[in-house]
C-alpha cells in the first residue's frame, strides 16, 4: 500500500454547492492558482455541463494550472462526459469524474432505474469517459447507504471498464467513523479486482463527522480523501482540507500516510476562501479560526512561554499564521510589491492590472502606515479584476451622518457609461448608500447577508465587507475593501450587482 495520501480538493464544484457560495470564473481561477501553490493533488473546477460559466471556469483552470491535475464532474451520461472530456482538453493532466446513485432509495425514487440499468450506464460513462483521459473516477452516489454486496458488484464493474480511482462518498453524512472505516475496509478486501484503483472518501459534515470518518476510511486503506477549504459545500459541508491535512501530518505516529500538502498556504487559502464566499471563519474554527491558536488562560499562556509544546500540539506558522510581517510601506517600488504579491501566489495577467494594484497599494499606503500580507491580499482580490466588462462602476461617495438625523448618502455611478447621481437619505449611513445605488441600478435586489470584518488589527485597518444579493432565486456574493467601512460597503454591493447582471443559472448535478 502506498504512503501517499492524496488529496482531491472539490472546493470549486462541492464547495460552490453551499448555498450562495457561487463564485465567478475570475474567482475560481484565483483559488484554484493557490489550491495549486498548496500542491494539491487533483482539483476538482467545477461541472462542466452544469452551465456556460461553468464549462469556462473549468476551462480556464485546465489551461492555467500546470502542476494539479484538473477534474471536471460528469454524471454517468454520454453529453456530460463529453463536456468535461471539452472543457479538460487544454489540461496537463485531467480526469473525469463519473457517478451515478447506487443507494436502493436514490435508484428507486430519483433515477428510477433498476440495480442492473445502474451498472450498465456506470460502465458505459466510465468507457467513454476513457476517449479522453486514462485518469478516471467513478462514485457510487450515496455509497454511505448503499447495499454493499451491490457496491461490491458495481465496483468490480467500473474498475474493469477502466475506472482508476473508487471514491466512497457519505453523499448524506449518515456515517459514524468506525462504520465508515469498516466499509472501506470491506470493499477493498471483497472486490477481487480492487487492487487496480485506488480508493478514496468524500464525506459530507451533517452529522459533524466529516473529517472524522475520512481520516477513519485512510486508516482502512483509503488512499485520497476529497475536501474542501473551510469544509465549504452541500448543506453542512465536506471535509474540512485544513483539518484533514494536519490531523495527519500531526498523527504520523497513527498514520502510516502523509499528504504533500505546503501547509504555509493553509491560511490564506482559507481568507481567500471566505472573501469569496463570504462564508465567514468562526473563531473557534480549528487551524483557521482567529482563536485556533490563541491561549486565554494565563496558566495556558505561561505553560506555552515556558515550553510551547506543553498546549500547543502544531505550530501556528506551518499553517501561514505569523506570516503578518510588516512586508511593504509608502516608499516600496512597484518591483518589491509584484515579488512580494509572487510570494503569496498572487500573479497578474497583464501589466494594466499590475500598474492598478500598485495604485491602490500607493493610495493605501498614504492612509495606512503598516501593510501587511493581508492588506496586500485584500487589495489585490479587489483589484483583480473580472474578466467581463462591469456594467456598474462606484465613482465617487458622500456620506453625512449625525447622531440623531438621519444619514445622507449621495452616490455617483458608472452605468454603462452614463454617469449618474442619487441620494438617499435614511435612518443609517450604509442603509442610505444602498438605497442610493438601489434607486440608481433599477433592479430589485434582496440583500441576504451583511458582514463586515477587520483585515489586520488597529483602527486604520482595512474593513472587508461582504454581502449576499438574491435576485430572481439567483443568489451572489459581494466583496469590497477600503479603509472607510461605508466605502468598502457600497464597493461590495456595487460588486454584487454586477455579479447579478452577468452570472448565469446553472444545473445542479445532483438533481
Ligand atoms: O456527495 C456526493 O455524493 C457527491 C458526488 C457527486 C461525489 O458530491
Ligand atoms: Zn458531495
Amino acid at each position: 500500500m502506498t504512503n501517499k495520501l492524496i488529496i482531491f480538493d472539490t472546493t470549486l464544484r462541492d464547495g460552490e454547492q453551499s448555498p450562495g457560495a457561487s463564485m465567478t470564473k475570475d474567482e475560481k481561477i484565483r483559488i484554484a492558482r493557490v489550491l495549486e501553490k498548496m500542491k494539491v493533488d487533483v482539483i476538482e473546477a467545477g461541472f462542466a455541463i452544469a452551465s456556460e460559466g461553468d464549462f469556462e471556469a473549468v476551462q480556464a483552470v485546465a489551461n492555467i494550472v500546470q502542476n494539479s491535475v484538473i477534474c471536471s464532474l460528469a454524471r454517468a451520461l454520454d453529453k456530460d462526459i463529453d463536456r468535461a472530456g471539452e472543457a479538460l482538453k487544454g489540461a496537463n493532466a485531467s480526469r473525469i469524474h463519473t457517478f451515478i446513485a447506487t443507494s436502493n432509495i436514490h435508484m428507486k425514487m430519483k433515477l428510477q432505474m433498476t440495480p442492473d440499468q445502474v451498472v450498465g450506464q456506470a460502465v458505459r460513462a466510465v468507457k467513454r469517459a476513457n476517449r479522453y483521459t486514462d485518469n478516471i473516477e467513478f462514485s457510487p452516489e450515496d455509497a454511505g447507504r448503499s447495499d454493499e454486496d451491490f457496491l461490491c458488484y458495481i465496483i468490480e464493474a467500473v474498475i474493469k471498464a477502466g475506472a482508476t480511482t473508487i471514491n466512497i462518498p457519505d453523499t448524506v453524512g449518515y456515517n459514524i467513523p468506525h462504520q465508515f472505516g469498516a466499509t472501506i475496509k470491506s470493499l477493498i478486501e471483497r472486490i477481487p479486482n480492487s487492487d487496480k484503483a485506488i480508493f478514496s472518501a468524500h464525506c459530507h459534515n451533517d452529522l459533524g463527522l466529516a473529517v472524522a470518518n475520512s481520516l477513519s476510511a485512510v486508516l482502512n486503506g483509503a488512499r485520497q480523501v476529497e475536501c474542501t477549504i473551510n469544509g465549504l459545500g452541500e448543506r453542512a459541508g465536506n471535509t474540512s482540507l485544513e483539518e484533514l491535512v494536519m490531523a495527519v501530518r500531526t498523527r504520523q505516529d497513527i498514520f502510516d500516510c502523509d499528504t504533500n500538502i505546503d501547509t504555509m498556504h493553509i491560511l490564506s487559502a482559507s481568507r481567500l476562501a471566505s472573501s469569496v464566499t463570504g462564508f465567514i471563519i468562526q473563531p473557534n474554527k480549528a487551524i483557521v479560526g482567529a482563536n485556533a491558536f490563541a491561549h486565554e488562560a494565563g496558566i495556558h499562556q505561561d505553560g506555552v512561554l515556558k515550553h510551547r509544546e506543553t498546549y500547543e500540539i502544531m505550530r501556528a506558522e506551518d499553517v501561514g499564521w505569523n506570516a503578518n510581517k510588516l512586508v511593504l510601506g509608502k516608499h516600496s517600488g512597484r518591483n518589491a510589491f509584484k515579488v512580494r504579491l509572487a510570494k503569496l501566489g498572487v500573479e497578474f495577467n497583464d501589466n494594466a492590472s499590475l500598474n492598478d494594484a500598485f495604485r491602490r497599494f500607493k493610495e493605501l499606503a498614504d492612509k495606512k502606515h503598516e501593510i501587511f500580507d493581508e492588506d496586500l491580499q485584500a487589495l489585490v482580490s479587489e483589484t483583480q479584476t473580472e474578466s467581463y466588462d462591469e456594467a456598474i462602476k462606484l465613482v465617487s461617495l458622500k456620506v453625512c451622518t449625525e447622531t440623531n438625523e438621519k444619514n445622507t448618502a449621495t452616490v455617483v455611478l458608472f452605468i454603462n457609461d452614463k454617469k449618474k447621481t442619487a441620494t438617499a437619505n435614511t435612518s443609517g449611513a450604509v442603509d442610505a448608500t444602498f438605497s442610493a445605488i438601489n434607486s440608481l441600478a433599477s433592479i430589485k435586489i434582496n440583500l441576504q447577508l451583511y458582514s463586515v470584518s477587520n483585515v489586520t488589527q488597529g483602527t486604520d485597518a482595512l474593513g472587508e465587507v461582504n454581502v449576499r444579493l438574491e435576485y430572481n432565486g439567483r443568489i451572489v456574493n459581494g466583496q469590497g475593501v477600503d479603509t472607510d467601512i461605508i466605502t468598502a460597503s457600497a464597493k461590495a454591493y456595487v460588486h454584487g450587482l454586477n455579479k447579478v447582471l452577468t452570472v448565469t443559472n446553472k444545473a445542479h448535478p445532483q438533481i
